[in-house]
């Protein structure tokens, strides 16, 4: 029975959903929802900020400024409640409003930027009112989750060890990338650990993480308008891009089934299932996705038939047959 003191020490660690029956590939899905925070962010949050403790970067007065698309600016306000700080998160329009409120709740400020900039877009945007802020003001700490290699090191020490050691037969793992922090994380570990496991980073198409075009995208979480600059393509065997379209149609095929999980969920997953019919088919092969947070937070978005409509045409029905696997290719439509 897990008994805390402050919110951060509890985390799910520990809990797959076995996709096998949804998708006929054997892959497990690692849920990272389960916690105050309700995502993965949780972990980066708490390791960013206890390094800058130790480091004397934020004392008593500090107020906490990140540039957030949602999840990072929930936990940081869990953990600045959480230690006494103030904290300010600088997001933009695709930050859903349940998660805004969610900030707010929790006490802290939330700044919304309107308008992309022509280079950098949203992302550029946040950056540059960020750094307004800090120039304002020395009370003000940017932990900057985009250079912070402490964001990283939180998946290296406790996401990849934990899925290593559940599954000593891993051969593939899909991670999705915003900051890249999980991926570069999970990457590093296996890399160094277990060298023989493929890994896989998932994005949506519109990013510009892995070189492509830039086009708009509304599902927060993945995705950049700029370059990672925590990413180190050397370290990852290869890369899959999702439209948005696609990601939506899959959350709402495993909501069919039970599962609520956000929108870059179902990006992973429909990346990963497309990913090993055309390189890993058969039972054969082993497969991890980690799925970054839960659907609550998308009931106006990713589950809105109106949202979805506006935004990627006419929505189709999730399929609804349990024995039916996820389609493979153009067939999620
Ligand atoms: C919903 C969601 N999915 C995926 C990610 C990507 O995680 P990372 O920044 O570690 O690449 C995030 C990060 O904020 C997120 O909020």
């Amino acid at each position: 029975m897990p008994i805390v003191t402050s919110p951060e020490e509890f985390n799910v660690d520990d809990l797959y959903v076995d996709l096998g029956a949804l998708v006929s590939q054997r892959m497990y899905l690692k849920c990272e929802g389960f916690n105050f925070a309700g995502s993965v962010k949780l972990k980066a949050a708490a390791e960013m900020v206890d390094a800058a403790e130790r480091g004397g970067l934020l004392t008593a007065g500090s107020i906490i400024v990140e540039s957030s698309s949602g999840n990072l600016g929930v936990a940081l306000a869990v953990i600045a409640a959480s230690r006494g700080y103030r904290f300010v998160c600088v997001t933009d329009a695709r930050c859903n409003a349940a998660t805004r409120e969610l900030i707010k709740a929790l006490g802290g400020r939330v700044h919304t930027v309107t308008r992309p900039t022509p280079e950098g877009g949203y992302l550029g945007a946040r950056l540059e009112y960020v750094r307004k802020l800090c120039a304002s003001d020395d009370r003000y700490v940017w932990l900057n989750q985009y250079t912070n290699p402490n964001n990283w090191m939180a998946h290296y020490r406790r996401t990849a060890p934990d899925l290593a050691r559940k599954f000593p037969q891993l051969d593939v793992l899909f991670v999705g990338a915003g900051t890249t922090g999980t991926l570069m994380g999970c990457a590093r570990y296996l890399r160094r650990h277990r060298p023989e496991v493929t890994v896989v980073a998932v994005d949506s198409v519109g990013s510009v993480s892995f070189g492509g075009p830039a086009a708009p995208r509304m599902i927060p979480g993945l995705g950049a308008g700029v370059r990672p600059q925590l990413l180190d393509e050397s370290l990852i065997d290869d890369v899959v891009l999702v439209p948005e379209r696609d990601s939506i149609s899959t959350c709402h095929q495993l909501a069919a089934h039970g599962y609520l999980f956000g929108g870059s969920t179902g990006t992973v997953v429909c990346g990963a299932v497309r990913w090993l019919a055309e390189n890993r088919p058969g039972p054969d092969c082993t497969a991890v996705a980690i799925s970054p947070d839960l659907g609550e937070r998308y009931l106006d978005s990713v589950y809105e038939p109106g949202w979805v409509a506006r935004h990627y045409g006419p929505e189709a029905p999730a399929r609804l047959l349990p024995d039916e696997p996820l389609a493979v290719s153009g067939a999620l439509e």
